[in-house]
């Protein structure tokens, strides 16, 4: 049997009893479902549902009672729908989600910069106060600007030092070329030296900061890193300049408590070449922390910085520097060791610095 047979069998006064009965059934739904306000209109009004049945079985109600069932349809489908707007009025004053939009809205949380980042700016800053210019020169270089223009030629030793990634070179290095034979990640920032060197402007006053990288990994080393690296060439250029711009970034990064030391040290690339070392903030220089442990930082009261020195003739005149005119000076640290020796910072492992631990970055 058709459904239009099923209604079209019902008789008017039948049909107009049924329908008066679905709000008493609408309202028994509302109040035992816990189903939300979308799904109860479906169940209710919806294609499926007895209501749309029913309303379907208009076309078969004889002509003379069409007014009054369809009096009887609409006031039945009003009723209905108002037992629904107040089923959903009562749905947002109860926990299920819904949107005020008129409510104040919620502040995302605000982050800050990274604190390499915020050194970084804090060294250039200074370094700017000198008259120095920030600089970039590329992080992914030729092994010809990180080591042999830096009085470093192939298979010395000294090159050891920097446990050098080497990459490889997406194409045929040109035979011809002497300079562009092999790719490394740059080991430290002195490739820069060379760098500004062959642009031929002089006096030169740069302030160097770049990524680095070398295959070593422990409590105060990672194998990506940051160097701020200063050079100066000039006419008559002394140590004394160079320990005067030592001692005055010293002050302004560290704070006037912090002493600093130089020690003789070799590097291929400065003649005479120094180590520029710290007191460390973690113990005060002392070397040894709470319950009388040795500092797990630095283990004797000093931090290295890094390295500096008068720039060798050799790099000089690989740039076509006339060297009987011209000298001067050049200086590479590490960014993060320098942030961890800052005056109450109290990191004692360089390696929280990139342990994306937002409690930890939150703290500075
Ligand atoms: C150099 O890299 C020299 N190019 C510095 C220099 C520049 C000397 C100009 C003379 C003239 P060194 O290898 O010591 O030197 O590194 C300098 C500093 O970089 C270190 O003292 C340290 O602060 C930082 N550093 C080196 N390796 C790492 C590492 N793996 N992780 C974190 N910091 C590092």
């Amino acid at each position: 049997m058709s459904e239009d047979t099923v209604s079209a069998s019902i008789p008017t006064d039948q049909l107009i009893s049924l329908l008066l009965s679905l709000p008493d059934e609408a309202k028994k739904i509302i109040n035992e479902s816990d189903a939300p306000y979308d799904e109860l209109k479906t169940i209710i009004l919806g294609k499926e549902s007895e209501f749309t049945k029913l309303s379907q079985s208009m076309r078969f109600v004889p002509k003379e009672d069409k007014q009054q069932v369809g009096i009887v349809l609409n006031q039945v489908k009003k009723s209905i729908e108002t037992l629904l707007s107040e089923k959903a009025k009562t749905a947002h004053t109860s926990n299920e989600e819904w949107i005020d939009v008129t409510a104040p809205g919620v502040r995302p949380p605000v982050g800050h910069i990274h604190i390499v980042t915020q050194a970084i700016n804090e060294i250039t800053e200074i370094f700017n106060k000198l008259g120095f210019t920030r600089v970039r020169h590329p992080e992914v270089d030729w092994d010809y600007y990180a080591f042999e223009a830096l009085n470093m030629p192939k298979n010395h030793p000294a090159r050891d030092e920097w446990e050098t990634f080497f990459i490889e070179y997406p194409g045929k290095p040109n035979p011809k070329e002497e300079k562009y034979q092999k790719l490394v990640l740059t080991p430290h920032t002195s490739n820069g030296q060379i760098h500004e060197m062959e642009k031929g402007i002089l006096p030169i006053r740069t302030i160097n900061i770049a990524k680095c990288y070398r295959r070593q990994i422990d409590v105060s080393h990672t194998p990506m890193f940051h160097q701020f690296e200063g050079m100066y060439i000039d006419k008559h250029v002394s140590i004394g300049h160079l320990k005067g711009v030592l001692d005055y970034f010293a002050k302004a990064f560290f704070g006037k408590d912090r002493i600093t030391r130089i020690r003789p040290f070799h590097f291929q690339f400065t003649e005479p070449s120094f180590e520029v070392d710290i007191t460390c903030g973690v113990c005060n220089g002392t070397g040894i922390v709470k319950n009388k442990e040795k500092c797990r930082l630095c283990k004797d009261g000093w931090l290295e910085l890094g390295g500096a020195g008068m720039i060798h003739p050799n790099v000089l005149k690989a740039s076509n520097i006339d060297t009987t005119m011209y000298n001067g000076f050049a200086f590479g640290f590490g960014i993060e060791r320098s942030y961890m020796m800052k005056s109450g910072t109290q990191l004692d492992d360089i390696r929280l610095i990139y342990s994306n631990d937002i409690r930890f970055l939150k703290q500075f």
